[in-house]
């Protein structure tokens, strides 16, 4: 039975830099965003340069409907996924009492919800098929709270403490979890959470998706626990426990104040 991973987001930016690292070595592909036309370009092109097979399939991870629709389908279907990149995420960005709650709910059905049962669904499926992989995409900002961004920050800390509990529940069954925390990488996320990040355009503090994939996929062959790419996002993620917290969430509600514009 042909093995695949299944990539969510995949569409742009981190996961897709981690589709073509995967496809680069060889691996099959389904990838899951809502963009129809670019998962088809991006299809179409990494099975041109890497020879693999890249499917896709639309679907809105922030309807659990069309979750369903795509679980449903996965369970009926004779493809075996042994390797599961729960990447797709949003963020928000300003006052928590002024945004708009249709868009803080997805937050919370993107981030957590879906990457969740995705877990469940096909962790369940790797155990029947003796083994698998899980890697879930978190972020630095989930080693502090952070306001003025804290349901995205909160929604990367459920993300973070999951996975590693799920890292050692799923020893037993086969299934080696690991979970990355990126720091400020190039991509559409910043537009899209309404940030202005102009002044770290061109700074090392901002990775490029491709040097974070790279480095992801290493770490994941390596089946670390915690990914953190890059010495500056280690130094990100470890800053927190030395200092007192008091200090941690005035520091981190000053830099995100600052970058939501306010
Ligand atoms: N960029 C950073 O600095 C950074 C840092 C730490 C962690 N991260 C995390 O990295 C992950 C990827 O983000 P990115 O930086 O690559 O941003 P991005 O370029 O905006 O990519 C987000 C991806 O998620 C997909 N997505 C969003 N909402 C979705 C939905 N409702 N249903 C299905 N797919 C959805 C998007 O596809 P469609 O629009 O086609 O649906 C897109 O492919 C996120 O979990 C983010 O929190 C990013």
């Amino acid at each position: 039975m042909p093995r695949y991973a299944l990539i969510t987001g995949a569409s742009s930016g981190i996961g897709l830099a981690l589709a073509e690292a995967l496809a680069r070595r060889g691996r099959s592909l389904i990838l899951v965003a809502r963009q129809r036309d670019a998962l088809e370009s991006i299809a179409c092109e990494l099975t041109q340069r890497f020879g693999v097979e890249v499917l896709f399939r639309v679907c809105d991870l922030g309807e659990p409907l069309q979750l369903s629709g795509l679980l449903h389908e996965l369970e009926q279907g004779e493809r075996q996924i042994d390797l599961l990149v729960n990447n797709a995420g949003l963020g928000t960005s300003g006052p928590f009492l002024e945004q708009d709650w249709g868009r803080e709910r997805q937050l919370i059905e993107v981030n957590i919800l879906a990457l969740s049962r995705l877990c469940h669904a096909l962790g369940n499926a790797m155990a029947l098929q003796g083994g698998g992989q899980i890697l879930n995409v978190a972020s630095v900002a989930g080693f502090q709270p952070g306001a003025w961004m804290s349901n995205y920050y909160a929604s990367k800390a459920y993300v973070l403490h999951f996975s590693e509990g799920l890292r050692e529940e799923l020893k037993s069954r086969g299934i080696k979890v690991s979970v990355l925390c990126p720091g400020p990488t190039r991509t559409a996320f910043f537009r899209g959470a309404q940030m202005d990040v102009s002044r770290l355009e061109g700074s090392k503090l901002m990775m490029g998706a491709e040097e974070l994939a790279l480095l992801t996929v290493k770490a994941l062959e390596k089946n670390r626990a915690i990914i953190i790419p890059g010495w500056r996002n280690r130094l990100l993620a470890l800053s927190p426990r030395l200092a007192p917290r008091w200090l941690v969430r005035k520091l981190v509600a000053a830099i995100n104040k600052a970058f939501a514009g306010r």
